[in-house]
């Protein structure tokens, strides 16, 4: 299958994903993430992001196509991917249509994690993740066994650094703005699929589950 996950900060995307892929044997492409190791490396991308990523603005749409033009090479995406973060705007949308056009290939569903922004503060500024595993935890609803620590490698979990509510502000803003014109885009396809976001995480799953047999 091929799977787009689209939702404000905080929606849980990064927390369904891992078990949509090893249920569904998927490569995971987070353009959030991909980005983040290319700001912590100071690679030319990551020197290009990073502004716009701490000031919760969106990275500008050549570089992030561009990152996802490469990582569709990859053989271990070429049975099916979930896209998660991308595309966030309606031109990366289309880059996104012409590049699996090419491929022969297209978007099977879009999973839409609906939720109301309220909620998303005290999601946002309550994550802590394993950086190099991506692993995430929040210290009130999914706490580690150790405050801190990451459960399985023992090494010390970090906070992002648009993880504040200023930043959530500017962020919610570019979602709205820049980000639900693709839910638009994708639902003249007849391929969206409205998530639940505010359940607990389980029942997330489930709905997802639903979605996808
Ligand atoms: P990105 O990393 O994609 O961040 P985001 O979209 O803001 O999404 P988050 O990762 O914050 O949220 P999530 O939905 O994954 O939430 P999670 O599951 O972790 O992008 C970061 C930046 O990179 C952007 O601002 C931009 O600058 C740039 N960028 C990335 N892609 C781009 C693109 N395509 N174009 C341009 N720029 C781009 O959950 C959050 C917390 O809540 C966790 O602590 C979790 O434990 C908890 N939680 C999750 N689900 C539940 C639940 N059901 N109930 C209770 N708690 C829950
Ligand atoms: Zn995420």
């Amino acid at each position: 299958k091929r799977l787009i996950l689209v939702g404000p900060p905080g929606s849980g995307k990064g927390t369904q994903s891992p078990i949509i892929k090893d249920e569904y044997c998927l490569c995971h492409l987070a353009t959030g993430d991909m980005l983040r190791a290319a700001v912590a490396a100071k690679t030319p991308l990551g020197i290009k992001a990073k502004e716009a990523m701490d000031n919760g603005q969106l990275v500008s749409d050549d570089l992030v196509v561009g990152i996802i033009d490469d990582a569709l090479k990859k053989p271990s995406c070429q049975k099916g991917f979930i896209l998660d973060g991308f595309p966030r705007t309606v031109v990366q949308a289309e880059k996104l249509d012409e590049m699996l056009a090419r491929r022969g290939v297209k978007v099977d569903k879009v999973l839409n994690f609906a939720i109301d922004d309220a909620i998303l503060e005290e999601r946002i500024t309550g994550r802590w993740i394993h950086p190099s595993s991506g692993r995430s935890y929040h210290s009130k609803f999914a706490p580690p066994k150790v405050p801190g620590i990451d459960d399985v490698t023992g090494e010390p979990l970090i906070q992002r650094k648009d993880d504040t509510a200023a930043v959530l502000k500017s962020r919610l803003e570019a979602f709205h703005k820049q980000t639900e014109p693709v839910i638009d885009y994708y639902n003249k396809k007849n391929i969206v699929a409205n998530l639940h976001a505010e359940k607990p995480p389980q029942e997330v799953t489930v709905e997802v589950q639903k979605v996808l047999v």
